[in-house]
């Protein structure tokens, strides 16, 4: 029986040359910190932009976030905060830029030491300074949700909280953003998205219809926009529909009031702390192994998910299951993202060092039925060899 809340307070402002639109979307008296990466958004242009539609404000800037935020990086632009009296944040960047600005707009606000927000996953943050984010790497979803990921090197640890006080008050996409990607990052991105669908829709059935033919959808036009998303130059209607996907993957509707699995994440996560790999393609190692491993708590959907989605009839249940796991892994691997933990020079020390580090983080019931055990984990890496 459905019974769900759903708020999503974010604005989307949608299209090509929309940055501009800052000038109206930020308030005109903020104190703003433009957080950003490395240097693509300098490099390419974006920062200017964002300098120029922001006008006569006061603005000053954090760069250096890198890809899966530090807690130590970010604890200096808190000190930035803090010390420069800055009540505004935008985020001009990927998922990373946007995770880390709702780390340090929760962090400024928080009594104490603001490692435990990740420690206790974001239910501790009582208030956090507005955000809003320029995004250019579609892929997260981070520019219309709550949530955020933190890595802290020291220990390796890669945690996430969410908080209603991290939304973005308003994110700008703008397709053109990625042109200027490597063609890696969007696969990276077609993946995360595909991914994230599936965390939320292949569990078990509870009628909820719209939820489910939302879900399909979502990744009916990830297959469907896969070749032309990633074809050169550019094509803006398919960067349009990827970035848009991508953002409708994670932002709440589709997983309103149904059961969600995120096991395949926080095994991803592991992986990503300790060897480095990109969020994205730890995920395409995972599923597919974690879809066999569990076919039988999941029975249901997928064999919805073979029938709706990749139209596979005939034969028995039990092969209509292998084909959907089948082409999963096929359109990973169709974008070039690998599914094996060999293709990143890993073997079974690494399936030892991830269950020792999902253990240490209490992550010991995963999966909607909370029945992925650290052994049950030891067993989809063994199967993903
Ligand atoms: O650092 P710079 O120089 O800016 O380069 C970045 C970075 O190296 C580059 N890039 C971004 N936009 C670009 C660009 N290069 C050229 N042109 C552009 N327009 O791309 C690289 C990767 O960026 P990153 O932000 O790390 O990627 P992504 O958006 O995939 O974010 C990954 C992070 O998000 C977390 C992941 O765990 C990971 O830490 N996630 C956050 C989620 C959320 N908040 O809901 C959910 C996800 O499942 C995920 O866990
Ligand atoms: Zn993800």
């Amino acid at each position: 029986m459905l019974n769900f809340e759903f708020h999503n307070p974010t604005r989307i402002v949608f299209g090509q040359g929309k940055v501009a639109d800052l000038a109206r979307l930020v308030p005109a008296q903020a104190r703003v910190l433009v957080l950003y990466g490395g240097e693509s958004a300098r490099r390419t242009g974006t920062l200017d932009e964002v300098r120029a539609a922001l006008g006569e404000r006061s603005v000053s800037e954090f760069g250096g976030i890198e890809p899966n935020p530090s807690y130590e990086t970010l604890m200096r632009a808190v000190e930035q905060v803090r010390a420069e009296h800055i009540d505004y944040l935008l985020a001009v960047g990927g998922g990373s830029v946007i995770d880390g600005t709702k780390f340090v707009a929760a962090a400024a606000c928080f009594d104490g030491e603001p490692w435990d927000i990740l420690l206790q996953r974001g239910r501790n943050v009582q208030r956090a300074l507005p955000l809003a984010s320029v995004l250019t790497l579609p892929a997260t979803g981070s520019e219309m949700n709550n949530g955020g990921v933190v890595t802290r090197k020291a220990t390796q640890a890669k945690l996430s909280f969410s908080s209603v006080h991290c939304f973005p008050q308003f994110s700008v996409l703008d397709p053109t953003k990625t042109y200027t990607l490597p063609p890696a990052q969007i696969a990276n991105g077609l993946v995360d998205a595909y991914v994230h669908v599936m965390e939320q829709y292949l569990t078990y059935p509870v009628q909820a219809r719209p939820q489910d033919r939302f879900a399909e959808g979502l990744l009916q036009t990830l297959v469907e926009i896969a070749p032309g998303a990633l074809a050169e130059p550019p094509d803006y209607d398919h960067r349009a529909n990827l970035m848009w996907t991508a953002t409708l993957a994670l932002n709440g509707l589709i997983g309103a009031g149904v059961p969600q699995d995120w096991a395949t994440h926080m095994i991803g996560h592991e992986l990503t702390a300790l060897y480095g790999i990109d969020h994205a393609r730890t995920l395409a190692i995972v599923l597919p192994s974690l879809m066999q491993s569990q076919r039988v708590a999941k029975r249901d959907k997928l064999l919805q998910y073979a029938e709706r989605v990749w139209h596979v009839s005939g034969g028995t249940e039990d092969e209509r299951i292998d084909a959907a796991i089948t082409h999963t892994r096929a359109f990973f691997e169709s974008v070039g993202i690998p599914t094996r933990l060999s293709a990143y020079g890993l073997g079974r020390e690494a399936v030892d060092a991830v269950v020792a580090q999902l253990t240490a983080h209490g992550m010991l019931k995963l999966g909607e039925h909370r029945s992925i055990t650290p052994e049950v984990s030891r067993a989809i890496l063994e199967a993903a060899l």
